[in-house]
């Protein structure tokens, strides 16, 4: 069954139609990635999803609801996440801390835990321990964002994406400006998740594109030019002609 679905899909900004009638399904359990040019649209899209932008035509439906025009706070809330928004960590904090205001911020009844409840706030502590240990940051959970890695950063914002317990996960390009070292970690982690969440993924390293995915959808000037397995997609002709060039052969 689809989790995230999108029907015909359309965004524009004045003359340039960014997302130009995009239909995409998306199964629960998988991991499926965007691929396509610079430009293609992949972003915009990302943003539609989460109610940043509102769609120009179209529908959204997440878990068969319609989501259509939904604010961003409130798509967030039903449990579609993004990561990778670093306006979102604050440096002088711990890292337990920047992850606990997010595990809060999703608690189920954040009036109840801010107001009555305050016995609860172990619980929320102990999700936002759960989401730094499955990015494997739980040693350095009292050690202020400012002193850790970039790459551990982008491991970092993971878990803060985590621990609003989302269903599906949005990640655009998790690997750019990463060193080798890092990005190999973080493709583990992001293959370590696979399974327990429904993933979407944009990134432009065709070796991870291609060892991550469940199926690939390909976008080009806006519009879904193809979709398909890692396979399916490497031998397609469309998609090595607009995108891949001679990389996959
Ligand atoms: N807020 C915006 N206002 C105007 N144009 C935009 C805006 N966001 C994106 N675009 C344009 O939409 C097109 C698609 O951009 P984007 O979705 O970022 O592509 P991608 O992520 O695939 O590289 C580009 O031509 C970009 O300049
Ligand atoms: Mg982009």
């Amino acid at each position: 069954m689809a989790i995230l679905e999108t029907q015909n899909l359309r965004k524009s900004f004045g003359a340039l139609t960014a997302v130009d009638g995009v239909s995409l399904r998306v199964e629960a359990g998988t991991l499926h990635s965007i691929i396509g040019p610079n430009g293609a649209g992949k972003t915009t899209l990302f943003n539609l999803l989460t109610g940043t932008y509102r769609p120009s035509a179209g529908r959204i439906l997440f878990d068969g609801r319609d989501l259509t025009g939904t604010p961003a706070h409130r798509v967030a809330h039903l449990g579609l996440a993004r990561s990778f928004q670093r306006t979102n960590v604050f440096p002088a904090f711990s890292l337990l801390d920047n992850v606990w205001v997010a595990a809060f911020a999703c608690a189920p009844s954040w009036k109840g835990l801010l107001w009555r409840r305050a016995d609860r706030y172990p619980e929320v502590r102990a999700r936002a321990l759960a989401a730094l240990a499955d990015v494997g940051l739980a040693g350095k959970a009292g050690q202020p964002v400012r002193e850790i890695s970039h790459g551990e950063q982008r491991q970092l914002e993971l878990a803060i994406a985590l621990a609003a317990a989302p269903r599906v996960l949005l990640l655009d390009e998790p690997a750019a400006g990463l060193s080798p070292e890092e990005t190999k970690r973080l493709v583990a982690l992001v293959r370590a998740l696979k399974g327990r969440y429904t993933i979407v993924l944009i990134e432009h390293k065709m070796d991870i594109i291609m060892s991550v995915s469940d199926r690939i959808s390909v976008m080009h000037f806006g519009s879904l030019i193809a979709e398909g397995t890692p396979a399916e997609i490497q031998r397609n002709r469309e998609v090595r002609r607009a995108y891949l060039g001679g990389v996959a052969a």
